[in-house]
């Protein structure tokens, strides 16, 4: 897309935000409400092209677009529930009052491996905030983008027929990194919700800032589970195989390092690696496929030079043969101390195991990455849960206890801290980034005390 076509969509998005900031909020949620039966209705023509262009297994595609529809009933909800506080004020007949407004246009750029939902958890906010959205989706996952819009459409044309001029309340920019560029420099944007890699983000977010503009990045994740000696290890495994080759290993998500006390290493090691070696990996529209392949030829080559990189260190590798093309067997390493590879994200299926001898050092261990997006702990014992969401313990955005790193629910905030980039989306009260907050003072007195106490020539 060339400057000219994009500086139109972005003027389009203003004017038409203009008319949307007056239509109440709970209006504005009557179009999501019926946005989401379109989903629904949808659900297979946009999971088939979430299995094309991000190449998900179909469980998983339909996964995805039920979290976009999630993220519509949610913000259904929310177009009711957009308050401020009262406050009370230090002055006689005065009040203190937060008021919400619409922020204006709102750009999202997302990743190819959460084509849909990422996008849903801010298009649904943004929306019921009064925002227009100028959506730039990954140049890998086109068709995605492209049966969203028009699920998009089909319900304006539902709610406002013959008048479709709130279909430019969502419009797609298409391009690659000039393009999100362009968003970053852009001031016409005010907010910037930016999906992808921690290199990503650190191009974007100083471009952002220059122009003191608003972003919200939700970037790499290198999430650690914990394994203590008092954890159920049956229950254990499930959560590491589908945290670790879920999406072959492509979620921001992913469980990245296995960190398990020294008891159980064997145990767990054993049981892992036969539950490795019974996975059904190849073809993603196979239906006993669990893993499918990675998103090009380019991942393939950099999940098995990091698997060699390993092995160069001395470490022990399971898995990780080629079956054809880029479809790899995930990977299990075990690995001697955490070093920069393992402390680096490859979005793989790539699993690193190392040992521990007490909490303290687990934690450490844990927190010792970069990264700070999801984090989870396996045991039974009260002490070491309580510990490892206190504030001595994981540092992450998203802190689980007997359950894997990935496969957040929509309701609760989403995001990371340190490389992460800090940002929180989709449920609580994440809706807020989407909205400008205004502290009203009213004055319903016939003086005008100042604050502070000060006399100002009384
Ligand atoms: C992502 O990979 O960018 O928690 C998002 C999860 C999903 C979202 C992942 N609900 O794994």
């Amino acid at each position: 897309m060339n400057k000219n076509d994009y500086d139109q969509i972005i003027s389009k998005a203003i004017d038409i935000q203009k008319e949307w900031r007056t239509v109440p909020a709970p209006k504005r949620g009557e179009l999501i409400r019926v946005f989401g039966n379109h989903l629904r209705n949808d659900i297979e023509v946009i999971g088939k092209a979430i299995m094309h262009d991000a190449k998900k297994i179909h469980a998983e595609a339909i996964g995805e677009v039920q979290e976009a529809i999630d993220m519509c009933d949610f913000a259904v909800g929310l177009s009711r529930q957009l308050y401020g506080l009262t406050i009370q004020s230090e002055r006689p007949e005065h009040k203190l009052q937060e008021v919400y407004n619409p922020l204006g246009v709102v750009g999202v750029i997302t990743a190819f491996n959460f084509p849909c939902a990422v996008w849903a958890w801010n298009h649904c906010l943004a929306m019921v905030c009064g925002n227009s959205v100028v959506w730039k989706g990954s140049p890998k996952a086109s068709q995605v983008t492209q049966s969203c819009k028009e699920a998009w459409d089909k319900a304006v044309s539902e709610c406002f027929y013959p008048d479709l001029k709130f279909k430019d309340l969502l419009q797609v920019v298409e391009g690659d990194k000039e393009q999100a560029e362009w968003m970053a420099d852009d001031t016409r944007i005010n907010l910037l919700s930016a999906t992808g890699s921690t290199a990503m983000g650190k191009a974007l977010a100083p471009r952002v800032s220059a122009r003191m503009g608003k972003g919200l990045y939700e970037l790499g994740g290198n999430n650690g589970m914990i394994v203590s000696e008092h954890a159920n290890i049956d229950l254990a495994v499930r959560g590491i195989v589908f945290g670790a080759v879920g999406t072959a290993g492509q979620r921001c998500t992913t469980l990245r390092r296995l960190i398990v006390h020294n008891s159980v290493y064997d145990v767990l090691l054993e049981k892992l690696k036969s539950a490795y070696a019974s996975l059904p990996v190849g073809d993603n529209f196979k239906e006993e496929t669990l893993v499918g392949p990675l998103i090009n030829q380019e991942s393939a080559d950099r999940m098995l030079s990091v698997l060699q990189q390993a092995k160069a260190k001395g470490y022990i590798v399971h898995g990780g043969e080629v079956v054809e093309g880029c479809t790899v067997k995930p990977a299990i390493v075990e690995a001697s101390e955490q070093c920069d590879l393992i402390k680096t994200e490859t979005f793989a299926p790539i699993l690193y195991v190392l040992k521990y001898n007490d909490l303290e050092e687990a934690i450490n261990i844990h927190n010792a990455v970069p990264q700070g997006l999801s984090s989870c702990i396996f045991t039974d014992n009260v002490q070491e849960a309580e510990t490892f969401t206190s504030a001595v313990g994981s540092d992450c955005g998203i802190v689980n206890i007997n359950i894997g790193p990935s496969g957040a629910e929509i309701g609760g905030a989403f995001g990371g801290e340190k490389d992460t980039g800090g940002g929180r989306e989709s449920g609580s009260d994440a809706w807020k980034q989407y909205m400008r907050r205004s502290t009203v003072t009213i004055n319903y007195g016939k003086s005008l005390p100042l604050a502070q106490g000060i006399k100002f020539g009384d």
